[in-house]
């Protein structure tokens, strides 16, 4: 039989039967390889003894499936209210940012409340695991089996042999099935491997957690079509030379999504961090232009990042904006809306902003405090220490409403300061939202904002 190929794009998945150079999907420069095409492994092959079989919808019991809970805060509340049996959750990040050290914690964390846990180190060997869960997990750690091992059909064959309640594949790059001839890593054997282990943690009610690695553009290394396969997509960011780290939920088909995690690795391994507002204010300068303050909610967490701006005249006649933590191009829309609208010089400089602390807002309520950074850091006007600010801007420079603004006050409140700018359209049929000790300072313009500073 004369063997298929396929050029499949590494970057995306997209297949093509012909090589391209450019993949008309994800517009990734040469990534297509050429794989041997194999007929889809049968699955229910590997997964045997399992008996899937159609069932009303309206005797499928969820409410009495409890989540399982490893006690890590943080952790639980990203998972949507803990782990739901069943579930696969993949954990994406740049390579040392502590995913192995994450899910080791959390794994021991939910072996010592007698769940049998199995974690597959395809990268490490199982010694260098003992002596990293020796450091990082307390106690003597119960039910957890750890193997290294990176053939799926293997792997599947401990799963049967074991019956874990969850399982732990780190990583989702290294391991194979040996059926697929191209190499592991590959998007073939990515997607293949992990649709065995998906469909046999499924039948088998096996919470299973994918370990991988995140490329340079911030990507999931090749796996992609990962992303569709699997419940939950959890991101762990962080700057590499800070400490502080952040797992975000990308997406949860069994919680809300944007839900945050902070945490701190220390040499004890990843700490809870229980109010993150103090640690990324707590080196903020007093006195310095450009620094504003603003409480941002991810997920139904209110807490307050620093948001630095930088104005100075270009050198070379190129104006550069650059954005740490905040969409680029958004800033440039907000720095072109202070240039036409407020009539603010800002065509021949060079802007920088930056969020404190390695965090990355998407929150549009953070528009008016990047504004005002940005005029702050122009006309070295301070923005007073006490005050907070919160407000979408639109593109006439006006300031609109933004959500759950009682929680974000609260959390201003919370933390010291004495006024908060907020949109004026938040406050008019909200009678019964009156903070005691905080003075909330409507306005409807950025103008207004500027001057009532
Ligand atoms: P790791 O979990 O191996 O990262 P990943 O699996 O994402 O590649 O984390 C490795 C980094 O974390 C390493 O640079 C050392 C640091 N670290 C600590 O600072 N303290 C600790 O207790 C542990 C376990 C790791
Ligand atoms: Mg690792």
């Amino acid at each position: 039989m004369k063997t298929k190929t396929v050029f499949v794009c590494q970057n995306c998945g997209s297949q093509s039967a012909r090589w391209v150079g450019k993949c008309p999907n994800c517009e990734e420069w040469n990534s297509y390889v050429e794989e041997v095409s194999t007929p889809r492994i049968d699955v229910n092959k590997i997964a045997a003894g399992s008996v899937i079989a159609p069932v009303l919808l309206k005797e499928i019991d969820v409410y009495n499936d409890k989540r399982y809970l490893t006690g890590i805060g943080e952790f639980d509340r990203v998972m949507g209210g803990g782990i739901v049996p069943g579930s696969v959750t993949l954990i994406g990040g740049d390579p040392g940012i502590g995913k192995s050290t994450i899910v080791l914690q959390a794994g021991c964390a939910l072996a010592r409340t007698g769940l049998k846990v199995l974690y597959i180190s395809g990268e490490e060997s199982v010694k260098q695991a003992k002596m990293r869960a020796d450091r990082v997990a307390q106690a003597a750690n119960g039910n957890f089996y750890i193997v290294n091992e990176i053939d799926v059909e293997t792997i599947t064959g401990y799963i049967h042999q074991l019956t874990p309640q969850v399982v732990i594949i780190d990583s989702i790059q290294v391991v194979h099935l040996a059926e697929l001839s191209s190499s592991p890593g590959s998007v073939a054997q990515v997607r293949e491997s992990a649709s065995v282990l998906t469909q046999l943690a499924k039948s088998r009610g096996v919470a299973l957690f994918f370990v991988g690695h995140v490329t340079k553009e911030g990507m999931l290394a090749g796996p992609r079509v990962l992303e569709h396969m699997v419940d939950g997509v959890l991101y762990f960011e962080g700057e590499r030379y800070s400490s502080y780290r952040v797992l975000r939920a990308n997406k949860n088909r069994f919680g809300s999504t944007n839900e945050i995690g902070v945490f701190e690795m220390t040499a004890s391994g990843l700490q809870e961090v229980l109010n993150p507002s103090e640690i990324f204010l707590c080196e903020r300068p007093e006195g310095s232009s450009g620094s504003v303050v603003v409480p941002i909610l991810e997920g139904t967490r209110p807490f307050l990042v620093e948001i630095q701006g930088l104005v100075s005249r270009s050198a070379f006649g190129m104006v550069r904006q650059k954005a740490q933590g905040f969409d680029a191009n958004r800033l440039a829309l907000l720095a072109a809306v202070l240039e036409k609208r407020l009539g603010m010089n800002l065509g021949d400089k060079d802007i920088f902003l930056n969020v404190v602390g390695g965090v990355k807002v998407m929150d549009p309520a953070a528009d008016l405090g990047v504004t005002l950074a940005v005029a702050s850091a122009l006309l070295d006007k301070v923005v007073p220490h006490d005050t907070a600010i919160l407000g979408e801007v639109g593109l006439s420079a006006e300031v609109r409403s933004v959500a759950q603004i009682a929680t974000r006050v609260n959390e201003a409140q919370k933390l010291g300061f004495t006024r908060c700018i907020v949109p004026k359209n938040n406050l008019k049929n909200k009678n019964d939202f009156k903070p005691s000790n905080i003075r909330l300072i409507p306005v409807a313009t950025v103008r207004e904002a500027l001057d009532k500073l």
